[in-house]
């Protein structure tokens, strides 16, 4: 969703908040603004469309430094509440033009507030539903009653830390706003402070020497520092240079949690290739050999990162729920497979945004496991908290140390992909495969389904994918040549049976995310039942053709299905693995991928897909990091 940097200290804030917002462009791209406070005035500058647009309008203007000052703040937008215009672009203004503020999220009880100030006088110039905000500050800096515009609009700061009355102000606005909000908002009058809040959406503090910073996510202070502070729920932080204080809506000073950031800026960068998508696929060897390192402890049991209850709770689970969204989803969808199998517990896999909706089912012997790269999507976090509310427990696995989702979760497995910055999600779906079969692993042991041998087994059969992970990406340049040649296609098919299913799902998914095209993933069983009719001349097909030696008579049925959709004139793409001959004469393309366990095999089928989707999009001349109307972190409902 938006990307959000709010800086004080003494590099100049235009510097900092444009190079934060390059890192955290790929929340959202549709307008990028920025405000300083400087030389006692309030600048501010905002542009439709890409940062690259507001840059240009700043590089423009007569002077050299046309925003000087070193408090200041930046934003991203991801539009929901208006268009993607510069009038509704961030950071938007008080009547005085002494307040300016920025904002990711949904302010739900906007239209009341608006409405609330325009009876009292105040105009305001967007429809967005942040502009309400700067105005309630606005009235509440004036201390006076609604409406009033005082002459004189500030008192003097008072010197104890979180009393500033910038500070007090956001608090007692804040407890007005319903929804989900990250805010940051500054002063003219006040340029020793940036002050924000959060409910429901991401905000994190980076701590340098006698700076500080405020950001959704580490990546767009990384540059300066790597000591970072989680903000709570329902609290607002004030930063100076000298310092953070944090409070609650009350005003009640908090304790953050303070961290250490253990990648640096060079990890969110390039390096050298012209997509983060290219290099993050090119990644998935290493984020899958982190995620897995380490997993098993002296005494064979695998080991969570973050374990807030007892094997005994786990051993009374006798149900699991599965809730994501996206990519997430579907590793969900595979992930199901593996705990029935293994652990021979019922699990269901919902998508996040319906889960709460339908009422489920939910006591203390569900678990609960919520997967999410960001750890901020709103969709999962409610899930999560309505789960927590039935008094079911929570398994987190995120790929973001100290985001909402592991916070408030009873136990958490974290992904070690390293920052993921293209939008469609590549390295982090490897991690989360990974990680669901080590949850699966886990529940097994713990309720001693599987002997630790076994589990062990599989642990240690599962750290030898990376290498087969790295054989399968040295094998697409065909996949390559193919997707540049089908760039004119108007839509494509993705089958799969049994774990190849999911993984159909999921290639389908980055085909339409990246290349705009119409793409479909069915059980190869169900095509017979209704979407084979889509089936005509030319029309490619992607097969995932499940291991010859895996579960009795798969293997048979779905070269069955090739032949079904070849006999009407499709042109089918087989992913196959080594030595499976079964699958030739009906294979217009095939394309080979290491064999592996069953339900491993996920980790190296989906790779040819991910690379089809990019190749493509490419081709198409699309831009793969940033595809037209998403957003990395989507942080509303
Ligand atoms: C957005 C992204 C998807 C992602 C989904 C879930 O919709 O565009 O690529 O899979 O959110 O994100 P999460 O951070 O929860 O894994």
């Amino acid at each position: 969703m938006c990307g959000i940097i709010g800086y004080v200290g003494d590099q100049s804030a235009l510097d900092v908040a444009l190079n934060g917002l390059r890192r955290l462009e790929y929340r959202g791209y549709d307008s990028s603004g920025v405000a300083v406070v400087g030389a006692g005035a309030l600048r501010t500058a905002r542009r439709a469309g890409k940062l690259a647009n507001l840059e240009k309008l700043l590089s423009e203007g007569p002077e050299m430094n046309p925003m000087p000052g070193t408090t200041g703040m930046g934003h991203t937008r991801w539009a929901t509440h208006g268009g993607p215009t510069d009038v509704n672009a961030h950071p938007h203004t008080d009547c005085t033009g002494a307040i300016a503020v920025i904002h990711n999220g949904i302010i739900e009880n906007f239209a009341a507030l608006r409405a609330e100030l325009e009876g009292v006088g105040h105009e305001l110039a967007s429809e967005t539903d942040t502009e309400v905000v700067a105005h309630l500050l606005e009235i509440e800096l004036a201390g006076a009653e609604a409406g009033v515009v005082p002459e004189q609009p500030v008192a003097p700061p008072r010197a104890a830390a979180g009393a500033h009355p910038l500070t007090g102000a956001l608090r007692r606005v804040c407890r007005r706003l319903e929804g989900a909000f990250t805010l940051v908002v500054l002063h003219r009058d006040y340029p020793e402070v940036v002050v924000g809040a959060r409910r429901n959406s991401p905000l994190v503090v980076g701590l340098g020497q006698g700076e500080a910073f405020l950001a959704s996510d580490v990546s767009a202070f990384i540059a300066h520092t790597r000591e970072a502070l989680e903000i709570g729920q329902d609290q607002v932080v004030e930063a100076r240079r000298d310092g953070v204080t944090v409070t609650d809506f009350d005003g009640e000073i908090v304790e953050g949690r303070r961290y250490h950031v253990d990648w640096d800026a060079s990890a969110a960068e390039k390096g050298g290739y012209p997509y983060f998508m290219l290099k993050e696929i090119n990644e998935q060897p290493t984020a899958l050999a982190d995620t897995l390192r380490g997993r098993l402890s002296a005494d064979g049991a695998i080991v969570l990162d973050e374990e807030r209850l007892s094997a005994q709770d786990f051993r009374d689970v006798d149900k699991v729920f599965i809730v994501a969204c996206g990519t997430a989803y579907h590793a969900g969808l595979i992930a199901k497979y593996a705990v029935e199998h293994w652990t021979r517990l019922p699990c269901e896999v919902e998508m996040a945004s319906e889960f709460r909706y339908r009422d489920p089912v939910l006591d203390r012997s569900t678990l609960v496991i919520a997967i999410s790269q960001s750890g901020e999507t709103l969709d999962t976090l409610m899930a999560v908290k309505h789960a927590r509310e039935q008094k079911a427990r929570v398994l987190a696995i995120c790929n973001t140390n100290g985001s909402t989702i592991p916070r408030e979760s009873d136990a958490v497995l974290y992904t070690r992909c390293g920052p993921e910055v293209g939008v469609a999600s590549t390295k982090t779906f490897l991690g989360q495969v990974a990680a669901c079969l080590l949850v699966g692993l886990y529940l097994a042991q713990v309720r001693g389904v599987l002997y630790g041998d076994e589990v062990a087994a599989y642990v240690e059969r599962l750290q030898r994918t990376p290498e087969l992970v790295e054989r399968t990406l040295a094998r697409l340049e065909p996949m390559r040549e193919l997707a540049r040649s089908l760039a004119g296609a108007k839509a494509v098919l993705f089958l799969g049976r049994h774990v190849g299913y999911p993984v159909a799902l999921e290639g389908a998914l980055k085909l339409k995310e990246l290349a705009y095209m119409h793409a479909e993933g069915f059980p190869a069983g169900e095509l017979k039942h209704g979407p084979i009719a889509l089936i005509e001349p030319g029309l490619p097909v992607l097969v995932i053709v499940p291991s010859p030696r895996g579960r009795a008579n798969l293997h048979g049925k779905i070269v069955s299905n090739i032949q079904e959709v070849r006999a009407r004139g499709a042109r089918t793409i087989v992913i196959a693995e080594d030595g499976d001959v079964a699958v030739e004469p009906y294979a217009d393309h095939l394309i080979r991928v290491p064999a592996t366990a069953s339900l491993f095999a996920p980790l190296v089928t989906t790779l040819p897909l991910q690379v089809f989707a990019c190749e493509l999009a490419l081709a198409r001349g699309l831009d793969v990091d940033q595809p037209r109307n998403l957003a990395k972190s989507v942080t509303v409902e």
